[in-house]
C-alpha cells in the first residue's frame, strides 16, 4: 500500500480515515477524538466568524497534538437581485403564514467563502493541512498558504475537477461520490444529472491525477474503506457515519431521523442553501423540490428559509431543517468517533488480508497436482 503510506506521511498520521470537515456539525471534540485515535480531524469552518474560528482552533490544539486539518468554501461571492429574494420568499410564503414566521425576517451572514482575513487567520493558527470546497483559493492565497508549509487538500466530483484543483495547487484530491452527504463539491459543472459515484470516481480520478486520492461519499464500514483502497483511494473520508458519534454536534431532530434512515431516503437538493446537497427528504423537499430554479444563488437560499426552519424546530419538527445524510447512513451506527475511527481502519486491512489469503490460496490450489 505504497500510496497509503505516502500519504500518511504527507499529513502526518497513522490511519488511512479521514474525519470529513462538516461545517456546522464539527466541534474540537470530534476532531481530537479522530485525529488522537490516529486519523485525521477535520474541522468544517465554513460558517465561522473569524473570532470563532480562532477560538475553536485553540480549543482543538489544547485537545490534540497531531495533526488536524481546517475546512474552507471558496464559492463566488454571491449576486442575488431584489426580484429572485422576492421570487423566492413568495415560494415560501405559504410556509411563513402556517407557522407565523414574518415574511421578511431574514438570517445572514454565514457559510462566508475563503478570503484574505481567513487566510490571515489561518497563517497563524497553522493547521498542518487546510482543505477547500467548490474549488481552490486564488493564486495568492494558495502561495502563502504553500509557503506556510501547509498541505492543500479539494473536493473533486469528476475526473476535470481533479485536474483543475492539481492546476490550481491542490496537493491531495478528495474525490466526492455522488453518495456523499452534505454538499457537492462541485464547481465546474452544475448539472446533477453528470455526477458520479464513487465506485466509477475514484479509480478515473487516480489515473486522472499524480498526486494523493482521497475516497469520500458512501464509506460507513470497514468495507467500503477496503473498497476504496482496492479502487486506489489512498485513505478515505467519511462523514455522515461521524453524525453518529457523541462528539460530532447534531441536534435531536437530525440524529432521530439519521437513526432510522434507509439507502432509499435522501436526495439532492438545493432548496436550503442554493446548491445541490445531500440531505434526508423531509416535507420541505417534498413539496418544493428537491431542486428548485427559484432558490436563490448560493449560500442566499438560506436567509429566507433559516427563520421558518426555526420556527418549525422550535414545533419539535425536522420538516423545513437540512437533514444531511449520505447514502450509506443506515450502515452506520452509534460509537465514539475514536472508536469509529480505529474500527474502520483495523477492519478494512483485516478484509484486504483476508482477500489476499483466499486469493493466495486459490493460487496455491491451482497450481498443486490434480488429485488421484
Ligand atoms: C453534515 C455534513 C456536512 C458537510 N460539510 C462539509 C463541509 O463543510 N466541507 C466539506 O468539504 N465537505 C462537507 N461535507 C461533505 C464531506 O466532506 C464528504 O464528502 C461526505 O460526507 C462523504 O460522504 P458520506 O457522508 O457518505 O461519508 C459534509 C457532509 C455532511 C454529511
Amino acid at each position: 500500500m505504497k500510496r497509503t503510506r505516502e500519504l500518511l506521511d504527507l499529513l502526518g498520521i497513522d490511519l488511512p480515515i479521514v474525519l470529513a470537515p462538516m461545517a456546522g456539525n464539527s466541534t474540537p471534540e470530534l476532531v481530537a477524538a479522530v485525529s488522537n485515535a490516529g486519523g485525521l480531524g477535520s474541522y468544517g469552518c465554513a460558517m465561522l466568524s473569524r473570532e470563532q474560528l480562532i477560538e475553536e482552533a485553540q480549543r482543538m490544539k489544547a485537545l490534540t497534538n497531531h495533526s488536524f486539518n481546517l475546512n474552507f468554501f471558496c464559492h463566488a461571492p454571491p449576486n442575488v437581485t431584489a426580484e429572485q429574494e422576492r421570487a423566492w420568499r413568495d415560494k415560501l410564503a405559504p410556509y411563513y403564514g402556517e407557522f407565523g414566521v414574518d415574511p421578511n425576517a431574514t438570517v445572514s451572514g454565514n457559510r462566508r467563502p475563503f478570503d484574505d482575513e481567513t487566510c490571515e487567520a489561518v497563517l497563524a493558527i497553522a493547521p498542518k493541512i487546510v482543505s477547500f470546497h467548490f474549488g481552490m483559493p486564488n493564486a495568492e492565497q494558495v502561495s502563502r498558504l504553500k509557503a506556510a508549509g501547509m498541505v492543500l487538500m479539494s473536493s473533486a466530483t469528476t475526473s476535470a475537477e481533479a485536474r483543475r484543483l492539481v492546476e490550481l495547487g491542490a496537493d491531495v484530491i478528495v474525490a466526492q461520490g455522488l453518495e456523499a452527504g452534505g454538499h457537492r463539491g462541485m464547481f465546474l459543472s452544475s448539472d446533477i444529472n453528470t455526477q458520479v459515484g464513487t465506485m466509477a470516481l475514484v479509480p478515473q480520478v487516480v489515473d486522472a491525477v499524480n498526486v494523493p486520492v482521497i475516497a469520500s461519499g458512501g464509506v460507513a464500514d470497514a468495507r467500503g474503506v477496503a473498497a476504496a483502497l482496492a479502487l486506489g483511494a489512498a485513505a478515505v473520508q467519511v462523514g455522515t457515519a461521524y453524525l453518529f458519534t457523541p462528539q460530532a454536534k447534531v441536534s435531536a431532530l437530525h440524529r432521530a431521523a439519521l437513526r432510522v434512515t434507509r439507502d432509499d431516503a435522501t436526495v439532492l437538493t438545493n432548496l436550503f442553501t442554493g446548491r445541490p446537497a445531500r440531505g434526508i427528504v423531509n416535507r420541505f423537499v417534498r413539496e418544493l423540490g428537491p431542486m428548485n430554479a427559484t432558490a436563490p444563488q448560493f449560500p442566499m437560499a438560506a436567509n429566507a428559509v433559516t427563520p421558518l426552519r426555526a420556527q418549525v424546530e422550535q414545533r419539535g419538527s425536522g420538516d423545513f431543517t437540512p437533514l444531511w445524510s449520505g447514502q450509506a447512513a443506515a450502515l452506520a451506527h452509534e460509537t465514539d468517533a475514536s472508536e469509529l475511527t480505529r474500527a474502520l481502519a483495523t477492519g478494512a486491512l483485516e478484509l484486504l488480508r483476508d482477500l489476499g489469503d483466499r486469493s493466495r490460496a486459490e493460487q496455491q490450489a491451482h497450481r498443486a497436482p490434480a488429485g488421484r
